[in-house]
């Protein structure tokens, strides 16, 4: 996984990454969630909701269309009502909650997140990419565990408490006591599912992290806050790489002070990082001329990732 702001080069580095490994032999599978279908733009091709596409043997890539997945839950959350009420219509108000719920950031996220889990348990790749949109996405999934924890806790002492009174009021409280071993029953099935994905995000036999970087301050202030989070969910880090490195050696050429001024920027960034993240650095990747779209870019990003030793590319 590639973690950092927005714009720095997480999808790229996915691509060129997926693309790396698919050329060593390996199946496979960059998987984003994002709507910008961005992968679609990458490899120039349109996979949006299509399911996994081969690209070029052995790289499949996918782009997972969240909306179909939020109507799916949706369904589910209302046949489990149906089911545990014995209801034969949701009720009105319940209905007007769901749909309401559905707009909100926290659905959207674990419906997501729910797809990633599948696609990552069912298997049948030698490597998973997970192309990931937002940073927090990884954390407020990791931190849903001990809210589950708390509920679960809280729900368990209810029904205990229950249980005392079921001596007394033996059938009076008999329905509700069902009633709650269900709703337990429920909390514990996706609490199972949290931990299975959180045990994979934090396996790191299974799981590297890598955090996308430029050289510019404000992105370094963004990313040890970021790194902070991680390290409190126990996300392990695998090293951070910085993108977009004007390649130095430009200084001493004829060039514009416009681009000095710039390399000159970026050398004090380049220090500020290096004394602050130092061997966790794993490399630095050029400043292209151009976007980096379609195979052949990827490509040529690919080696500067994995094979170029020269250059910017330390
Ligand atoms: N090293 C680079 N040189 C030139 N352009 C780059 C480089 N890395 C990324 N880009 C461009 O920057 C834009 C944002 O990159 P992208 O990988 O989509 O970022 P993210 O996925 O983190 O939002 C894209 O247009 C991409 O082609
Ligand atoms: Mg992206």
């Amino acid at each position: 996984m590639y973690g950092g702001k927005g714009g720095l080069g997480k999808t790229t580095f996915s691509a060129a990454t997926g693309y790396w490994l698919a050329q060593q032999g390996h199946k496979v599978l960059v998987f984003s969630v994002d709507p910008q279908a961005s992968l679609s733009d990458i490899f120039q091709r349109d996979i949006y909701g299509q399911g996994p596409v081969e690209i070029t043997p052995g790289l499949f890539a996918q782009e997972i269309d969240a909306d179909t997945h939020i109507k799916q839950y949706q369904d589910e959350i209302r046949q489990q009502i149906l089911d545990m009420y014995g209801l034969d219509e949701v009720p009105e108000e319940i209905e007007s909650y769901i749909e309401a719920a559905a707009a909100e950031p926290a659905m959207e996220e674990s419906a997501i997140f729910d797809q990633v889990v599948d696609i990552v348990t069912e298997g049948g790749y030698d490597y998973y990419i997970y192309d990931l949109v937002p940073l927090g996405h990884a954390l407020y999934y990791l931190s849903m565990a001990s809210v589950y924890d708390q509920w679960i806790d809280k729900i368990t002492g209810l029904r205990e408490q229950m249980a005392e009174y079921d001596q007394v009021a033996a059938v009076m409280q008999r329905d509700k006591v069902s009633q709650e071993d269900d709703i337990l029953r429920e909390l514990r099935q996706i609490k199972e599912r949290i931990n299975l994905s959180s045990g994979i995000l934090t396996d790191r036999e299974k799981t590297a992290f890598f955090f996308v970087l430029i050289p510019e301050e404000m992105i370094i202030l963004d990313t040890l806050k970021a790194a902070e989070l991680f390290a409190k969910f126990d996300v392990p880090l695998s090293g951070y790489i910085i993108n977009r490195v004007v390649p130095s050696e430009l200084a001493s050429q004829d060039i514009p002070d416009y681009l000095r001024n710039r390399i000159e920027q970026q050398r004090a960034s380049l220090e500020r990082i290096d004394d602050l993240f130092g061997g966790e650095v794993l490399g630095r990747i050029p400043e292209f001329e151009r976007d980096i779209t379609g195979l052949e870019t990827i490509a040529a990003m690919a080696r500067e990732m994995f094979v170029s030793d020269g250059g910017a590319n330390e």
